[in-house]
């Protein structure tokens, strides 16, 4: 028997392949269902809170009110950031890409927080309690600084959405506006074995500090056929332009091969829970905002593309609505990925603590397909070139 032979068989992107147990979210790709600890996500976008969701994802179960005050108190506490980490935001050039503002920025909270006992309560919720109340607080620094604006320090008598939107204009938002983004938060908290949780879970498994974790994920997440999907399918709503131009746009797209970009999923099949709950928030704005010529040209680019794509079990992801809620909102299309970062710190954060309380070092195989024994040629005995 060959050593390939006796390797379980290779699946690329490791689709279909467990890397893990977890008791922390369930998606249904058939039915189009997602659980977080049980609960399904549509109930959690209707009567939950970002803080609360967090709270659920990370220990376990429901908060009492008490519980999820204190929280939300501690996570308060802790959102200012040193002025040093002020002072490396300033130091990034302004044409950087945000999502590597935070990941450098992130990666340096680590070396303030030094949390390498990671199986110490303590040192869990402190870093837990961080890493959440921080990353908006960086992802508006820099939103800030890189337009030549002062930084906005958080306000404590605004809860995370609102206070986040605070920090980018110094204005307190339309209560509607807050819950909405708040909702955004709870549904991009969490989405079970993802390329930024596996990277987070890998990088965990090394038993490196929750910082480095978070900041690995970050690095995950700003891929475009992952959390950076949103930005591109903004700019591509916006290359097209007008609703006359989606169905030749969408034709030319496919004939050459390109991927429409906020559609397709590795585990849904059907159109994404996510996206059917990011629509109608959409459209709760547009009653109090006015539609938008964006979500026009969206709704027919979703119409076309059903009618091309769906018998492929290709449909609208979460970052299909949510690129055009954001633009709604007046947010810079490339901090899209910064608001997905800042939800999904939590998920991150929740398979974490799962991954080191029973930790196995991933060390998965490879199946080699170069040379063996090939001779050292010395380089003046190296002619021709490559
Ligand atoms: C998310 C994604 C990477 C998952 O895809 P996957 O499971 O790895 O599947 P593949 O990329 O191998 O695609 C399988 C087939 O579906 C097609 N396909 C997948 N997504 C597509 C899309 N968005 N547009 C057009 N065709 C698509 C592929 O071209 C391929 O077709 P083929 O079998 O005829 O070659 C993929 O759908 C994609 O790149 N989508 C666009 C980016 C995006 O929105 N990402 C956010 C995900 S939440």
């Amino acid at each position: 028997m060959t050593v390939e032979s006796a390797m379980p068989e290779y699946s690329p992107g490791l689709a279909g392949v467990p890397a893990g147990r977890s008791k922390i979210s369930y998606v249904d790709g058939q039915a189009g269902a997602l659980e977080y600890r049980g609960i399904h996500i549509a109930e959690l976008a209707v009567h939950s809170t970002f803080m609360e969701t967090s709270f659920l994802l990370l220990f376990d179960r429901l908060p009492t009110p008490d519980e999820v005050s204190r929280f939300s108190n501690d996570i308060i506490l802790h959102r200012r950031i040193k002025y040093k980490i002020t002072d490396l935001i300033k130091c990034l050039p302004e044409q950087g890409h945000p999502m590597d503002a935070l990941q450098a920025a992130v990666a340096a909270l680590g070396m303030f927080y030094p949390a390498r006992e990671v199986l110490d309560p303590e040192v869990q919720y402190w870093s837990i309690v961080r890493l959440i109340a921080k990353v908006p607080t960086i992802v508006a620094a820099y939103y800030r600084l890189r337009r030549g604006d002062e930084q906005i320090q958080p306000r404590d008598d605004l809860d995370h959405a609102s206070n986040f939107l605070y920090m980018l204009t110094e204005q307190v938002p339309d209560p509607l506006i807050a819950k909405v983004l708040d909702t955004c938060l709870i549904l991009h908290a969490e989405h079970t074995m993802n390329a930024s949780t596996f990277s987070g879970m890998v990088t965990a498994s090394t038993l490196a500090d929750p910082y480095t974790v978070v900041a690995s994920a970050i690095g995950a997440l700003k891929g475009p056929l992952h959390g950076g999907a949103t930005q591109e399918t903004v700019e591509m709503l916006e290359e097209i332009g007008s609703v006359e131009h989606v169905r030749p746009y969408i034709n030319q797209r496919l004939a050459a091969k390109q991927k429409l970009m906020g559609f397709g999923h590795r585990v849904y099949k059907v159109k994404d829970p996510r996206a059917i709950i990011l629509q109608k928030l959409t459209q709760q704005l547009f009653a109090h905002y006015g539609r938008s010529l964006l979500y026009n040209v969206a709704e027919e680019v979703e119409h076309v593309g059903e009618e091309l794509l769906a018998s492929k079990g290709i449909h609208a992801n979460v970052e299909f609505y949510s690129g055009v809620l954001y633009k709604t909102l007046g947010l810079d299309e490339d901090f899209f990925t910064c608001i997905f970062a800042m939800a999904r710190v939590s998920g991150w954060l929740a398979h974490w603590l799962e991954q080191i309380k029973d930790n196995k070092l991933f060390r998965p195989d490879q199946i080699y397909e170069g040379q063996h024994g090939r001779v050292y040629v010395p380089i003046h005995r190296r002619l021709g070139g490559l």
